[in-house]
């Protein structure tokens, strides 16, 4: 009985803790101190370098082949959102620019990554777009693939006009939807009038109305996959539940052509070498760039005791991951 009531108590904890996470995620406020305080920054990035690839692009470029050089395919990201001033989004809009021209270059196909934040929703939706466009002309030229993420459910109207004019004349222009979402269901529907990939997640962000981790939410994901799957669409399949990947295989969701499985850097190595090692298309996407503190805060709250590895490696430093796939 008193066990029982230690392991509420435990998991009640747990919650706790990755709301404040996830809330303190969303603080601009917060996220503008820890960048500003040279000596804060420097200690807090020892636990983000678990998660990011390093702060260059050559550290991403790097790491990336590294993961190539072992068989995966690699998704690659700038990372930074909410950017509130014009001519930020143009260095971010360049900055992906010479991505892809650098890993072109290096003849290394790699799917870009991207919050339309970055690059220009939140200052002009016109401006994003015109970013997302010139991107999308130049991957284009490389062969190359592009995936706006999905951010907070107040902009995933906007998100979504962006990319449906985007997607009107770049079938290699992808989106990203957000199973924990109650409106997720009818945007599939419009998304699947458009050519691109879609990436299924469960969702990152605390929403005031979604469907907490649960059986109903991986119900939710499987019907959401299943509705792409019987639509022919290319479709990633972006989760490290280990369960979730186990149906999709035995419902033989993998073997499509243009189907795969996606998982973020530092998250689950052991998984993704698994899959990989019984043949099946394994994604990793790897960020890299200094503005981590979102995609940290979210990484931990995903999973709550990654507040210990967290701790630790802001003491002892963490190895770089690229070694455990
Ligand atoms: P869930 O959170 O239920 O975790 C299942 C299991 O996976 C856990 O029990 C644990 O074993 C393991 N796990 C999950 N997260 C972990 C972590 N951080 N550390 C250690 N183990 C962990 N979200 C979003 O809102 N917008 C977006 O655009 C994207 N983009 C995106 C791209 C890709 C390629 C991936 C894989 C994920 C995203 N996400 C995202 C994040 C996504 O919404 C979700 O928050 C995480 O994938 C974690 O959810 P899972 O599906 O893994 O399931």
């Amino acid at each position: 009985m008193l066990n029982e009531s230690w392991l509420h108590e435990a998991v009640r904890n747990e919650a706790k803790c990755a709301e404040a996470l996830r809330s303190a995620a969303r603080r601009q406020d917060v996220k503008l101190y820890v960048e500003q305080s040279p000596e804060i920054y420097r200690i807090v990035s020892r636990a983000a370098a678990r998660y990011i690839a390093g702060e260059t692009r050559q550290e991403g470029i790097v790491t990336a082949r590294q993961l190539m050089e072992k068989g995966y395919a690699v998704s690659l990201e700038y990372i930074g959102e909410n950017t509130a001033d014009a001519e930020e989004c143009k260095q971010a809009a360049l900055e992906f620019m010479q991505l892809i021209q650098e890993l072109g270059r290096a003849g290394m196909t790699s799917r870009i990554s991207l919050d339309l934040s970055h690059i220009g929703l939140a200052v002009d939706p016109e401006l994003a777009y015109l970013h997302l466009t010139q991107l999308a002309e130049l991957a284009q030229l490389h062969g190359m693939e592009l995936v706006i993420s999905m951010e907070e459910s107040e902009k995933t109207e906007g998100i979504l006009a962006v990319y449906e004019r985007a997607a009107a004349e770049h079938s290699h222009v992808g989106i990203t939807l957000q199973a924990q979402l109650e409106r997720t269901p009818h945007d599939l529907e419009r998304v699947l009038a458009c050519p691109g990939r879609i990436r299924i997640v469960k969702g990152a962000y605390l929403e005031d109305e979604s469907i907490p981790r649960s059986d109903a939410l991986n119900a939710r994901y499987l019907e959401l996959l299943d509705r792409c799957i019987r639509a022919g669409q290319p479709v990633s399949i972006a989760t490290h539940d280990e369960r979730l990947i186990r149906t999709a295989a035995e419902r033989g969701y993998l073997k499509g052509p243009q189907v795969e499985l996606e998982m973020l850097y530092g998250i689950r190595p052991d998984l993704a070498a698994n899959l990989r090692a019984a043949g099946a298309p394994v994604r990793i996407y790897l960020t890299y760039g200094s503005e981590w503190f979102l995609y940290l805060l979210h990484r931990i709250a995903e999973y709550p005791p990654n507040v210990y590895t967290a701790i630790t490696d802001m003491i002892t430093g963490a190895a770089g991951r690229s070694a455990l796939y």
